[in-house]
């Protein structure tokens, strides 16, 4: 079933035996008594070397080995001559599958910055940085599906299309196959969507968590896994307009099952990854260390793989929103006026420096924050017993702030239709959601992961638009 990967053949022991390797260009470098090829194939971070002797190909041929050409070699596999790497292929037959005229292709072997290799994400997967980031992303995307099985949860599809705004935000993207140039009309002017593909108004989802609730009133245990969409227009390193979520939903877990899950959750998908990705992860780590030498000693962020056995070793900070505006309000750079929005108190929505303070400052390890104020936090969140705040529950990361968001939800029908009117929500257009509360209603809970911000942390990467292979975020939707 096609040639052997690279990261196989380097575990191979050198017995002279005939090997093919396929695989793109790296470097070549051309001695007195040798030529050495680097090639990689993507299945690991390391290269192998293929050697061949002066004069054994023609100069023409040769020529056309460059950085980024793609060739299949075969040849013997032989212990390595020199330093670097154990096994080595002594060529016998080469063969250029396509070439990559050094003048055009913008992939040099030498550091490119990451802006660079934005625009040009139609090759970046061909780097180093690039190839660990998608391996690692790959493996947590595993570690995923892995956790959730192992655990008795259902992995369900739901919808891209939807007619319901989850979080309430509005912030979505509309879907329509209407003609924009001459959109029918209703008698009163308005747009007629009658006319629509779906007779109605449609939106790519925000969130699959509806839905999941209604997967989870029958199976349970439940978890989504999907592409949704954001139309906010915020150019931050941790917002994308496309992003993947993860969003397991339960029937009978209440706001400390749910955070005991997200807590366990992570980690052992980090752990997942730190097990099975250590040559890329230390590629990384090496990366960032690099990135880092200019800066003095006290600035330096941990190492990666210290950071990530940190989060993994220690137990999560749990406290109330209301705890944490205690804290902020007493905090250094709010009596220094450091925020660039002052906490004014309690209700108020917290920024990212307000959370990063409470996560790298204060506790100086992920914190969950639970039972937020109803008026910041959707709709269907369970109403504490005060009536003030709601059942809440925000998992922030260092380096990233908000990773997780979720809740218990409110599975009172009443409670719930009064929470749906307050929002402005027309019932009509929730019917299906508020029906679960009529018959067989059930307490449940569940969550929101960011898989990009989960890779993002991971990685070490400072900007998520680095670490999904071809980003959407305003006025950017190439490739
Ligand atoms: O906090 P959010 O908005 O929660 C929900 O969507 C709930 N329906 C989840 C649930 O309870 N089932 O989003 C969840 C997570 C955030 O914590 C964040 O990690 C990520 O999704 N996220 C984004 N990631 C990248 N780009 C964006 N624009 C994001 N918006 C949210
Ligand atoms: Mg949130």
């Amino acid at each position: 079933m096609g040639p052997l990967q690279i990261k196989d053949i380097l575990q191979t022991a050198p017995e002279n035996q005939s090997v093919v390797v396929k695989g793109w260009v790296r470097t070549k470098r051309e001695s007195k008594n040798a030529i050495f090829i680097a090639l990689n194939d993507g299945s690991t971070i390391h290269n192998i070397q293929a050697v061949a002797e002066p004069g054994q190909f023609s100069a023409e041929l040769l020529l056309t080995v460059t950085t980024g050409s793609c060739l299949k070699v075969t040849g013997q596999l032989i212990a390595s001559q020199g330093s670097g790497q154990a096994v080595e292929v002594k060529i016998t037959d080469l063969e250029v599958y396509g070439t990559a005229d050094p003048e055009q292709y913008p992939l040099q072997p030498k550091r490119h910055s990451l802006e660079f290799l934005r625009e040009i994400a139609h090759l970046r997967p061909r780097t180093n940085t690039f190839s660990a980031i998608l391996r690692i992303r790959h493996a947590l995307a595993f570690a995923v599906h892995q956790y959730f099985n192992e655990k008795g949860f259902f992995y369900l599809h739901t919808p891209v299309i939807t007619a319901s705004d989850a979080e309430g935000a509005g912030e979505m993207f509309r879907v329509t196959t209407l003609d924009l140039n001459n959109l029918p009309r209703t008698e009163e002017g308005a747009i007629n969507f009658k006319e629509d593909f779906f007779g109605r108004e449609a939106n790519l989802t925000v969130s699959g968590q509806l839905e999941g609730e209604l997967g989870a009133m029958a199976l349970s245990k439940i978890y989504t896994f999907g592409p949704t969409f954001r139309a906010e227009n915020s150019n931050t390193t941790r917002h994308l307009a496309e992003f993947w979520m993860i969003e397991p939903e339960m029937a009978f877990f209440e706001l400390e099952d749910n955070m005991d899950l997200a807590e366990d959750f992570v980690k052992k998908v980090i752990t997942y990854a730190l097990v099975n990705c250590k040559d890329d992860l230390n590629f990384l780590q090496n990366r960032l260390t690099e990135e880092e030498k200019n800066k003095p000693q006290n600035e330096r962020s941990l190492p990666l793989l210290e950071k990530l056995a940190f989060v993994v070793d220690n137990p999560f900070e749990r406290l109330t929103y209301t705890e944490a505006i205690e804290i902020l309000l007493k905090s250094k750079p709010q009596k220094e006026g450091k925020f660039q929005f002052p906490v004014t108190g309690w209700g108020i929505d917290l920024s990212s420096e307000h959370e990063r303070y409470l996560v790298e400052k204060h506790f100086k390890k992920p914190v969950i924050l639970t039972n937020y104020p109803r008026e910041i936090k959707s709709f269907y969140m369970k109403l504490d017993e005060d009536g003030k705040t709601v059942r809440a529950m925000d998992v922030l990361f260092p380096g990233i702030g908000e990773i997780i968001g979720g809740s218990q939800r409110e599975e009172n029908y009443d409670k719930l239709l009064g929470r749906v009117h307050e929002v402005g929500i027309d019932p009509e257009n929730v019917w299906w959601y508020l029906e679960t509360r009529k018959f067989g209603t059930a307490p449940h809970s569940g969550f929101g992961l960011g898989f990009e911000r989960l890779v993002q942390f991971v990685t070490g990467m400072g900007n998520i638009r680095d670490v999904i292979p071809f980003p959407r975020y305003p006025k950017s939707a190439e490739f």
